[in-house]
């Protein structure tokens, strides 16, 4: 019998995750670190883990993706596409550049150095929960064949998620990545080279990225204003708490790894079951 090191299959293997730097994605690399992966990391802050490449980095502009491109190994055996930013006023371009549109183009920039049998793993979010019944406008922005179109397709409607509609910025940047996963799960390009695609959804999560959800939420204008309408919204009914950053990280590297050899297409909702009562609810609604 194997061990559940040689199960995952990191040991020498060449692995690129962005977001690095902190939350989610840094208890990912550090646990890639301890299985032996040789770890690239991209991030806009430096990081202080002792990764065998560290490439700082801008990832919501075309041109510096391109520089990171330029900057990574000829042959990945994972992708980790961590990276993440919050809501808040002024910025709904940006958070899409960042979250999607920048993220589909250094994946697909990518694809061709992904190793037969490799894997692609994002970070969606509970926030891209029910993109189906927003497919007119997610599908319009899957089907923009290049970053510069679907930048022009997000300047041109950049009206349709705007703070406090439904879905705001946020979820609509996460939409279109569970969307995407779901899309490419039997695309040539993926299948053809048995290429995997899949992500977490985490919810709530005690992550630098929760100051910014906590103002976004807030009434009078504090953190610990916002913190409390999240609170109630999202953890009061189950006497809950947020999740840890590790409880996000880890099994994004195991759904990444040769454990997971048979699983794409899915995203795994990590919210302590938010999801799932959704689920029932509409299933069993009148
Ligand atoms: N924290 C939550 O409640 C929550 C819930 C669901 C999903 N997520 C998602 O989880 C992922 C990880 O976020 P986290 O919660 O660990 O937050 P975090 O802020 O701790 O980590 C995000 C990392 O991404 C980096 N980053 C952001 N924008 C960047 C850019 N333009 N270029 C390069 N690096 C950039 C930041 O520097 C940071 O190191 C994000 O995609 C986020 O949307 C978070």
């Amino acid at each position: 019998m194997k061990s559940i090191e040689e199960l995952l299959g990191y040991q020498g293997k060449a692995v690129v995750i962005t977001g690095a730097a902190s939350g989610m994605a840094k208890s990912a690399a550090e646990l890639l670190l301890s299985l032996g992966a040789k770890v690239y990391a991209v991030d806009r802050n430096e990081t202080d883990l002792p990764v065998f490449q560290f490439i700082p980095a801008d990832l919501s502009q075309k041109a510096t993706i391109d520089e990171v491109v330029a900057q990574l190994p000829e042959k990945i055996d994972a992708l980790f596409m961590c990276h993440g930013v919050g809501i808040g006023k002024g910025k709904e371009k940006f958070i899409q550049m960042v979250n999607f549109v920048g993220q589909r183009y250094m994946v697909e920039e990518l694809l061709p150095r992904i190793t037969d049998g490799g894997s692609v793993t994002f970070i969606s979010s509970t926030g891209g929960y029910g993109w189906e019944h927003n497919m007119q406008n997610v599908g319009e922005v899957l089907a923009c064949p290049t970053f510069e179109a679907t930048e022009k397709w997000v300047d041109e409607h950049v009206d349709l998620f705007t703070d406090g509609q439904t879905p705001d910025p946020y979820q609509f940047s996460k939409q279109c990545v569970t969307a995407y996963v779901k899309s490419k799960t039997r695309a040539p390009e993926f299948i053809g080279r048995k290429i995997r695609i899949n992500a977490i959804g985490p919810s709530f999560t005690s992550t630098a990225l929760i100051k910014e959800f906590n103002l976004a939420a807030s009434s009078d204008g504090t953190e610990a204003g916002g913190a409390q309408v999240l609170h109630d919204l999202y953890l009061k009914s189950w006497n809950g708490r947020a999740g840890l950053p590790e409880e996000m990280g880890y099994p994004l590297v195991f759904i990444g790894s040769d454990l997971f050899s048979y699983l794409s297409g899915q995203v795994l909702y990590i919210d302590f079951g938010m999801t799932g009562e959704l689920d029932y609810q509409a299933a069993t609604a009148k």
